[in-house]
């Protein structure tokens, strides 16, 4: 039996946190072994809000496939690819546009949150169409099922009320995609509050061993224990929450020594520090190769775009024939 199908993608916001790792990439890295797998980087998405130079996504995009593939896409289980080399995404892109109502668009949260914190006064035609891409993004490879996060769940409802309209007037071509929801612990950054780029807290897959225990060292913990003796509430504390991530093994005794006021916070993040590098160690060696070497970065995601073009241009042959074009 053929192998279900899998596509995702993210945008290319720069190097990616140890946050983005857990709640996707990680999840990604297993399923490629179950899944016929497309994993893109949605540059056009990028351009949906006019905030960075065409050189900054140019930057970011390479960075974040070096993270793809550093933290285990395998591009000979998977096809690892940038979306602007896939044109046929933006082919499906015009024709979806085509039967979405456009108070469907302006429903999307998204958008108004977008058209909020970025005071946009008119918001582009590209910007409200966010979604009817990222339902090309999917559908074009008939995706069985899309791993995302939460926030993703309206932009993956919209692609199946497209979907579902597309066969409606045209014929079943698409399977209805399911949204592939992951539990993974949420990860905590240096200043205690979720990990984000944004908020300047975040630990990258690109910063270095001596970075990160530059980092740990500033980062807050208990603020109740202030010395080895106060007993500590690891439940509340940031640091314990990484702990928990990366040391699982010596979780329970941490807690037992950081609550008797046996264990001061600076100790604490030793080991932590040293759970954390060792584990991090591959993925930080595989970026600097694939840093040093542009070439092996270029053949992969060439491999990675002709693998998906093969699928997407077979999907595109029977759009035309059903809709009666060209
Ligand atoms: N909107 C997604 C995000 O911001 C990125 C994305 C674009 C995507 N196309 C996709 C995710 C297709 C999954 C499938 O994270
Ligand atoms: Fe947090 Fe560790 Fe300090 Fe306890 S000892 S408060 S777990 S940093």
């Amino acid at each position: 039996m053929a192998k279900a199908r899998i596509l995702s993608g993210m945008q290319p916001t720069g190097q990616l946190h140890l946050g983005n790792y857990e709640g996707a990439l990680r999840n990604w890295v297993r399923l490629q072994e179950e899944y016929e797998s497309y994993y893109c980087i949605v540059d056009w998405h990028a351009l949906t809000t006019l905030c960075e130079t065409p050189e900054q996504i140019q930057h970011n995009t390479r960075q974040v496939a070096i993270d793809y593939i550093s933290a285990g896409l395998d591009p000979n289980k998977c096809a690892i690819f940038i979306q602007s080399a896939v044109k046929e995404h933006a082919e499906l892109h015009l024709l979806l546009s085509m039967i979405t109502p456009v108070p469907w668009l302006e429903r999307v949260p998204t958008y108004k949150e977008k058209m909020e914190n970025l005071q946009i006064e008119s918001a582009s035609y590209g910007l409200l169409g966010y979604p009817v891409l990222q339902a090309a993004d999917i559908l074009v490879y008939k995706a069985n099922a899309v791993p995302v996060g939460k926030d993703q769940l309206p932009h993956l409802e919209l692609t199946r009320e497209i979907c579902r309209r597309f066969n409606y007037f045209y014929g079943k071509i698409f399977p209805e995609p399911e949204a592939k929801l992951t539990e993974y612990p949420v990860m905590p950054g240096l200043d205690g509050r979720k990990m984000s780029k944004s908020y300047d807290n975040a630990i990258y897959l690109s910063d270095t061993a001596e970075t990160t225990t530059q980092k740990i060292r500033t980062m807050f913990t208990d603020p109740l224990k202030i010395y080895k003796k106060d007993p500590g509430h690891p439940e509340t504390c940031p640091v314990f929450a990484l702990h928990n991530i990366y040391n699982k093994g010596e979780t329970e005794e941490l807690s037992v020594v950081c609550k008797a006021g046996e264990l001061g916070c600076v100790d604490c993040k030793k080991k932590l520090t040293a759970a954390m590098n060792e584990a991090l160690a591959p993925i930080r060696e595989r970026r600097v190769q694939l840093e040093e070497n542009p070439k092996e970065l270029d053949d992969i995601l060439t491999a990675g775009a002709d693998k998906a073009r093969a699928v997407a241009s077979a999907t595109m042959a029977e759009v035309r024939c059903a809709m009666k074009l060209g």
